[in-house]
């Protein structure tokens, strides 16, 4: 969580309005790179996430002798599919850099190659639990072991030829950990089951049936047989929502602002985000609504107003995971009091969350009270002042749109970590009529 090298940002407000695109879904790209891989023959991919957690992902193929070209600044990606068991040993350790997503999916499709890899990451992705895909995966005959403190990284994964199907109950509610048992289906012997507790994004198994592969869900449970192959296609990839609702939230809070978001993700898992704002008195309208890349998308489009407080439907906790750290920005922004209580996930996100938003709310000069699972935020003035996004990408930008109601400017430590997901978050930024201005620290400060 450290930030002391690295950028600063200075945001300074400004009123929302205009039409932007927002950098290409994380989450799909991720699992783009992986089927694309996997996959016989080519795979042609518009939209890829160039940010670095993608390109971490990317760069582990490339090390596993995976040809690919691009992505270019428009994202176009094609890779040259090696078929399911055509990967080769790396060299060396896989380094994830601050992506959790690469680390768990990569831990179940490397349980079933022929050849041991270690993967490891940043300070960040190392303080990380990885039990929760090392243990169910040992029970499929994996040979995978945390090797860090806690079960934390990194991951050390022996070839385990004979790893056997079986049917997962979950007891948290995580995308990750349903990927990485069906990437480890596809190289087990029988049929692979995932049952979760509450619905998670269902990225991987709309994207399994792009590329060809068989899959059924019954309910919660989501099942696949192993030995099946991947056809390598062209995909385009919407915009993210996660990335989008940063200015879904700039817009919302600000009484005159008027801000299209266009051709981004509106996924049933992962539209949580969505529902609560509008639970708040946003006013987001869904237009133009269409298919693209197997993913519904439309364009967004939000008029500033004044939200409120609201008790968030505990529900909707796993549709919008990635969301909270600009929703609390609009609860801090909203009149009365927001409570969120069973979203303790929060905490062993790329940072805790929970404490992180607090942490910096309070140095706004918001009531923001951490709860063991959850935050009590009273909505009121924000004030300018410093706040440390202890290198976790999505405080960072939760903080900038913050400015648009903030009495001064907002300064953001750690800052740098935005590349991770929306490199060109500054950009769409100045694009949408906001003024944020990044500072890089002298290597004194490092
Ligand atoms: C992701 C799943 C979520 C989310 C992460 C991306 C994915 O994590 O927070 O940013 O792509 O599967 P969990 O599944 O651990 O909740």
């Amino acid at each position: 969580m450290s930030s002391q090298a690295g950028e600063r940002l200075v945001a300074r407000g400004g009123l929302p309005c205009g039409r932007v695109r927002v950098a290409g879904d994380k989450s799909i790209s991720h699992r783009a790179a992986m089927f694309g891989a996997l996959a016989e023959g080519e795979t042609r991919i518009t939209g890829f996430l160039a940010g670095e957690d993608c390109l971490a992902t990317l760069t582990a193929f490339r090390r596993m002798g995976v040809a690919t070209e691009g992505p270019d600044t428009g994202g176009n990606l094609r890779i040259a599919g090696v078929g399911l068991d055509g990967l080769q040993p790396p060299e060396e350790p896989l380094a994830m850099g601050n992506s959790g997503t690469s680390m768990r999916l990569l831990a179940g499709l490397l349980a079933g190659q022929h050849f041991p890899t270690v993967l490891t990451g940043d300070a960040s992705l190392r303080n990380r639990p990885m039990n929760r895909v090392a243990e169910p995966l040992t029970r499929m005959g994996a040979r995978i072991r945390a090797e860090g403190e806690g079960g934390r990284p990194p991951l050390r994964i022996e070839p385990a030829p004979d790893l056997k199907g079986r049917h997962h109950v979950l007891e948290v509610a995580s995308a990750q950990v349903k990927s990485a048992l069906m990437l480890a289906g596809l190289y087990a012997d029988g049929e692979t089951c995932v049952t979760e507790p509450a619905p998670t994004r269902d990225h991987t198994e709309r994207m399994l049936a792009a590329f060809g592969y068989p899959i059924s869900r019954d309910g919660a449970t989501v099942c696949l047989d192993g030995g099946g192959r991947l056809g390598g296609t062209d995909l385009a990839i919407p915009g993210d929502l996660s990335s989008a609702t940063f200015f879904l939230v700039a817009a919302a809070i600000i009484p005159g602002a008027e801000l299209t978001i266009e051709e981004v993700g509106i996924n049933p898992t992962r539209r949580g985000g969505l529902d609560i704002l509008r639970a708040m008195g946003a006013d987001i309208r869904e237009a133009n609504p269409r298919t693209l890349g197997g993913e519904p998308v439309a364009d967004l489009e939000v008029r500033g107003g004044r939200l409120h407080g609201i008790n968030i439907p505990t529900q909707t906790v796993p549709l919008a995971i990635d969301e909270f750290p600009a929703l609390f920005v609009a609860a801090a922004a909203a009149e009365g009091r927001t409570v969120l209580r069973e979203a303790e996930e929060l905490r062993v996100k790329e940072s805790d969350r929970i404490q992180v938003m607090a942490y910096g709310l309070q140095a706004l000069g918001v009531a923001a009270e951490p709860l063991a699972d959850g935050i009590v935020i009273d909505g009121g003035a924000m004030s300018g002042g410093k706040v440390d996004a202890h290198g976790d990408h999505r405080v960072a930008m939760a903080f900038a749109v913050a400015s648009v109601v903030a009495e001064g400017p907002i300064e953001v430590t750690g800052a740098e970590a935005i590349r991770t997901s929306f490199p060109d978050f500054l950009d769409v930024v100045e694009r949408a009529g906001l003024r944020v201005a990044t500072i890089t620290e002298g290597s004194n400060h490092g």
